[in-house]
């Protein structure tokens, strides 16, 4: 028998609790009783937001978040200011091209975060831009932006709103989206939410509305608009999934409990402790930027393939990580320590990690890199 392990980016491990919760009977959501839940995960999505603004809660992926933040704000031939520093950028990019933007591109080399400099400078080029998109965390890179400084600059330009993608950042680190003027926040289900994949979570600032009244392009399932109104009534314009809500009404339960400073210490030791056990094993740490508490990208050592040891990861010991994307594949490997996860699934990934590249004949010392990850998970 080989016992699994859920390391990966997403999907992440879905607690017990919130399983048994999904496997309640089906209820119908035109029904009185799905009113107060509806209720209930709205005023906790807004906790977990910090925003005093409604979140709209979406039947999709998170991509399908990630389209409405720009068919509800653009019309064709707007301006958009694209953070790309990586695979998610790149489809932020995509994305607004599909609806008819004009496109303006900040590449970033991968590994890197944004110099916010460079934004206030393109955006004083052209203060005609409507929307600037980036990630919070870019998840291809384990890399974050530094969103609350981008939000300061935007805060200074009536005309354009901040898009975030913040779907391996909600939960996982500190984003105040009121306070730090991120108009548009998005996230997915299957991520520190700890919930199966298949809901899409997106928060609206007032500016952002404003910008939404007159957008000029349509998208009939993710009008934010008809769902807004709908779901200020604890409805929405259709079917939900039923039983993801009542997996998020349990999720916000145990998150509440935790507190958000609870759950931002938690995530941020986890990473920490895992970054440092994976230098003590003598490996390198991938972001030149700085690194997302969400997952880590971790060089392949010199002449050791990273999908093998990925792959070997998954094989050998049960452990679903996940390799690199595009130019990465092959040179990194990343671990996810994400959502319902704790210290001992920081020394499992090490422990496993260790014992991949020793069976693929890179020199290492068994146990250094799991003991480094003892000593900093045992500080409270
Ligand atoms: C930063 C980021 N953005 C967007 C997505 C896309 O989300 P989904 O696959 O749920 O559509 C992901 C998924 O991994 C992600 O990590």
């Amino acid at each position: 028998m080989l016992k699994r392990y859920l390391l990966a980016p997403g999907p992440t491990p879905v607690p017990p609790e919130v399983l048994l919760a999904m496997a309640r009977p089906m209820i119908h959501h035109r029904a009185p009783e799905f009113d107060p839940i509806f209720q209930e995960v709205r005023e906790g999505l807004k906790w977990l937001f910090q925003t005093r603004n409604d979140v709209l809660i979406l039947a999709s992926s998170g991509t399908g978040g990630m389209e409405g933040a720009v068919s509800n704000f653009l019309s064709p031939g707007d301006k958009a200011l694209v953070i790309n520093g990586g695979k998610f950028g790149e489809r932020w990019g995509k994305l607004c091209k599909t609806f008819g933007a004009q496109v303006t591109e900040i590449k970033v080399e991968w590994g890197h975060s944004v110099d916010p400099k460079q934004v206030a400078d393109a955006l004083k080029k052209d203060p005609a831009i409507k929307a600037v998109y980036v990630q919070a965390s870019e998840t291809s890179t384990a890399v974050t932006h530094d969103v609350k400084a981008l939000g300061q600059i935007v805060k200074g330009c009536p005309e354009t709103i901040l898009v975030v993608d913040a779907i391996t950042a909600l939960g996982v680190f500190d984003l105040k989206t009121d306070a730090w003027g991120l108009d548009v926040v998005i996230t997915g289900s299957q991520k520190a939410l700890m919930l199966p994949p298949g809901l899409a979570f997106v928060s609206v600032s007032e500016k952002a509305w404003q910008l939404a009244e007159k957008a000029k392009n349509t998208s009939f399932y993710f009008n934010f608009k008809r769902e807004k109104d709908n779901q200020q009534k604890n409805q929405t314009a259709f079917t939900p999934a039923v039983s993801m809500i009542l997996g998020l009404q349990e999720v916000l339960k145990m998150l509440r409990a935790e507190g958000l400073d609870g759950v931002f210490a938690r995530q941020a030791q986890m990473a920490h402790a895992l970054r440092e056990g994976v230098k003590a094993a003598g490996m390198e740490i991938f972001a030149k930027g700085t690194p997302s508490d969400a997952v880590t990208a971790i060089n392949a050592p010199a002449g050791v393939d990273g999908q093998a040891i990925y792959k070997n990861l998954r094989v050998q010991y049960g452990i679903t990580a996940a390799g690199g994307q595009d130019h990465l594949k092959g040179k990194i490997f990343r671990l996810s320590h994400m959502g319902y996860l704790d210290r001992f699934d920081v020394i499992l990934a090490l422990a496993a990690t260790e014992m991949v590249l020793k069976g693929l004949g890179h020199p290492v010392t068994l146990g250094k890199g799991v003991a480094k990850a003892q000593e900093l998970l045992m500080a409270k």
